[in-house]
């Protein structure tokens, strides 16, 4: 569809006709429900609960600060009055906000921006760790009005929010054919399997989606409709993006932007068919973190969630069950863009995470492997209160059977033992993935390592210790930040 591009480039906006207030949600949880119901999404402002400067400085500073990178490619802003403000000095810290929160910014900080993107720039979600663990967005997935309204449009109070990433989004970033459903449509049946999922603006941004598209009306009439175009697709897959020229609905046409003003929440059903919108040249910087929730968590699930914030690593899944991936895909087929990452590198990070691997050719080519905190920085797990290490599943709610647990007759023995069980399986992955990165560093990858490592199987270092240290960093502490 030659047009498609073009409205695809220009998504109307929309506004919604209602947006909650957190503060007295509980008053309004009926109302709430009802309008989820009907649009399959809803808007709640997040007054009072963030402090937009802080969390824009907090979460810049720790993605773009911790970059294993040489001075000249480390975040460095210019004011109005022509002064360059650098990332890891605390004392500019305000200004960099000043500018990140500029519309619209100016070409010249967009410019430099983009040069101190870690991987994943176009498509504005930064995958380092420090994405992964940001205590604003912890806060906010513990928060007690905001699980309320959670536990209303899912009907359980045994939910999980998942560990999820920050975005940040520079002017004209985004991409266009991103239509879709982050669970394979088909295989939506009942209530019970109804996901939330969400994000929390920070800056103002927009949420793409159909509207209606939700309901199992919609739901039959597309799968009659569009299946014999789609075939060959595995059902159960996640994602499941729509073709333009395949659309026989016209979907890409009903879309539209919803404007998500600062400092909200959005939360729609995973059966909401939905999308992203390109950040314009003149807009502002998007920037918030993901935030859904689900109605159960297996015990695998769990002990993998304990891992990730026990011990500051990236998950191996996102909430949709794609693969995190430190580097995106197509970097295994363009060499040249791990030659752009080494070069941005400082001498001490190549030294230690520049290595090469083999194509499938057999040319041997620059790889980088991925990094985690920096060697001087020492983790610090987030301390969620009681109630907050459930949702977040470091805990198992009391009373909630994990679908994974053993059968027995006396539950809770039988959970612990399996719970060592699987504790004892992640050790063993991790002294795998230890092996693998003694391997690496041998400096030659193994052949065929390649496609599993940037498959995100195996990509994340698992442990603290295994991380490859982003070596010189120093990150001058702009002491204790401060929570709301
Ligand atoms: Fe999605």
């Amino acid at each position: 569809m030659s047009g498609g591009k073009k409205k695809k480039e220009c998504i109307p906006r929309c506004e919604f006709k209602k947006i909650f207030n957190i503060n007295n949600i509980n008053d309004h949880l009926a109302e709430l429900s009802a309008v989820f119901k009907q649009d399959g999404i809803v808007c709640i402002s997040l007054e009072g609960k963030l402090d937009q400067r802080k969390v824009v400085g907090d979460m810049v500073q720790q993605i773009f600060g911790y970059l294993p990178y040489s001075e000249e490619y480390l975040l460095k802003l210019r004011s109005p009055d022509g002064s360059v403000l650098n990332i890891r000095n605390p004392d500019d810290k305000e200004a960099i906000i000043t500018e990140l929160l500029r519309v619209p910014m100016t070409p010249e900080n967009v410019n430099e921006l983009n040069k101190a993107y870690p991987p994943h720039r176009q498509f504005g979600g930064p995958c380092v760790v420090q994405s992964f663990h940001n205590e604003d967005a912890n806060e906010m997935r513990q928060d007690e009005d905001i699980n309320n309204a959670a536990e209303a449009l899912l009907g359980t109070r045994f939910l999980w929010c998942p560990i999820n990433r920050c975005f940040v989004r520079p002017p004209k970033t985004g991409t266009h054919t991103l239509l879709h459903w982050d669970w394979d449509p088909r295989t939506i049946e009942s209530e019970d399997n109804q996901e939330l999922q969400g994000k929390v603006c920070v800056t103002e941004g927009t949420f793409v989606c159909v509207l209606g598209s939700h309901t199992p009306e919609f739901l039959e009439k597309f799968c009659a409709l569009y299946e014999p175009l789609y075939q060959g697709r595995k059902p159960g897959v996640a994602k499941y993006g729509l073709d333009p020229n395949k659309d026989p609905m016209r979907l890409f046409e009903e879309q539209r932007a919803y404007i998500v003003p600062a400092c909200c929440l959005v939360f729609w059903t995973n059966r909401l068919l939905h999308g992203h919108a390109i950040v314009g040249r003149d807009e502002r910087m998007q920037i918030g973190f993901y935030q859904g929730y689900q109605r159960s968590i297996s015990a695998q699930q769990r002990m993998e969630c304990q891992e990730s914030y026990l011990n500051g690593t990236v998950p191996r899944l996102y909430p949709s069950g794609d693969n995190v991936c430190f580097y995106p895909r197509k970097f295994l087929n363009f060499p040249d863009h791990f030659k752009s990452v080494a070069k941005k590198l400082s001498a001490e990070a190549r030294a230690e995470l520049v290595t090469t691997r083999f194509t499938k050719a057999g040319k041997e080519v620059v790889d980088v492997r991925p990094w985690g905190w920096p060697k001087d920085h020492c983790f610090a797990p987030f301390p969620f209160t009681e109630k907050g290490k459930r949702i977040v599943g470091i805990e198992p709610w009391e009373g909630f059977r994990e679908p994974d647990a053993p059968p027995s007759d006396n539950g809770g023995i039988a959970q612990a033992a399996g719970h060592d069980q699987l504790a004892a399986k992640i050790r063993v992955v991790d002294a795998a993935n230890g092996g693998m990165a003694q391997a690496r560093a041998s400096k030659k990858r193994p052949l065929g390592d390649s496609e599993s490592v940037h498959d995100g199987e195996v990509q994340m270092p698992a442990r603290q210790d295994q991380l490859a240290p982003g070596s010189g960093i120093r990150v001058r502490d702009s002491g204790p930040a401060t929570r709301k």
